[in-house]
């Protein structure tokens, strides 16, 4: 019986023969686990070969691996020389993102050619599956529940940030990626970092934060605006209206670029000034595929997170994960409150 792994890796060499590639040299954790369903930590190399034989998948002598998984063989990295043999000649294609240049080096050889591939490679994962929807609703259940009865008002910015990220942890999963709790005048930064500062009523506080559960990732902001004043509010309601009139049209068949254009249209409509993209795609990596050109699948996830920031004033961000269908899609984080 075929496995979603190989069921994938069938679905990587069809893109391999179709791009004119004899050979995928897959070097990032991300996309060796999307692969094979090896894990293998963020320091530890590895390297997946898919050619016209079995695929081999390289990794340290130090991790205790199985020596197969079906379908898949699994050998010891002993020195770049080893790998280098077993690379059949003709057109490669390697991920350019990953790849470190001196590994590059030690791999090419006479009658290789080697080819910036990283979209190719990733083009695949930008579909979720129904097991790594479930994966994606559980990291935003653990976020959720981190959320909840947060004490926010009297704390500091960095005791709320380490709170979530506990809860992250005690809950069976880990931070996607670096929590921001943003409050006052900070909120009109975009990546701020939290500081030893008491949030205050009266100015927004934008808390952006995702768990990350069996490698998938939740991306979630939410902005506390209850007790501020009127113009903050405004810019509230103003950014949740520009976030439902993307939403209403992020269905499948449209162009991710055409999402951006209305994402523009209405901020500069409301007089706003465009500070970063409306969203992106989102699933083992907090920030992949789809973007640009992309055009819109049924069981794409991407995030929807219009913005303003108003310097030395307050910003808002509502940012929600959303996976496309054929008419409205459905909103998977909409239960998730502070
Ligand atoms: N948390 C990073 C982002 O929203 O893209
Ligand atoms: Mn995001
Ligand atoms: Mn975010």
């Amino acid at each position: 019986m075929k496995t979603v792994f190989s069921q994938r890796r069938e679905k990587l060499k069809s893109i391999m023969r179709s791009s004119g590639l004899d050979v995928f040299v897959v070097t990032s954790n991300k996309d060796i686990y999307y692969y094979t369903g090896v894990s293998l930590p963020e320091e530890e190399a590895g390297l997946l070969l898919i050619s016209s034989d079995r695929p081999r998948l390289f990794v340290s002598p130090l991790l205790a691996v199985k020596e197969s998984v079906k379908g898949l063989q699994i050998s010891a990295i002993q020195n770049a020389r080893q790998i280098r043999n077993l690379i059949p000649k003709g057109r490669i294609g390697f991920d350019e993102y990953d790849m470190r240049y001196y590994l590059l080096k030690k791999l090419k050889k006479p009658g290789t050619k080697w080819i910036e591939s990283a979209e190719r490679i990733k083009e695949p994962r930008m579909v979720k599956d129904r097991g790594e929807i479930r994966m994606i609703k559980k990291a935003i259940s653990l976020t959720s529940l981190a959320l909840k009865g947060l004490e926010i008002y009297g704390n500091t910015e960095e005791n709320i940030a380490r709170r979530i990220e506990a809860s992250f942890i005690e809950n069976g999963g880990e931070k996607a990626f670096a929590t921001i709790v943003a409050s006052g005048k900070n909120s009109s930064m975009i990546h701020y970092t939290p500081a030893n500062r008491v949030v205050k009523r009266r100015r927004p506080v934008i808390i952006d934060c995702g768990a990350r559960y069996s490698g998938y990732c939740a991306d979630i902001s939410r902005t506390l605006c209850d007790s501020c004043g009127k113009k903050h509010r405004r810019v509230y309601e103003d950014v949740r209206s520009i976030q439902e009139e993307i939403i209403d049209h992020a269905k499948e068949g449209v162009k991710f670029s055409e999402l951006q254009e209305i994402y523009e249209k209405e901020m500069k409509r409301l007089g706003y000034r465009v500070m970063h993209s409306f969203g992106h795609g989102v699933g083992l990596d907090v920030h992949e595929r789809p973007y640009r050109s992309d055009i819109l699948r049924k069981g794409m996830v991407i995030t929807v997170e219009p913005g303003v920031y108003i310097k030395n004033s307050g910003g808002v961000r509502i940012e929600d994960m959303i996976v496309i269908r054929k008419g409205r899609p459905k909103i998977l984080s909409e239960n998730v409150r502070l």
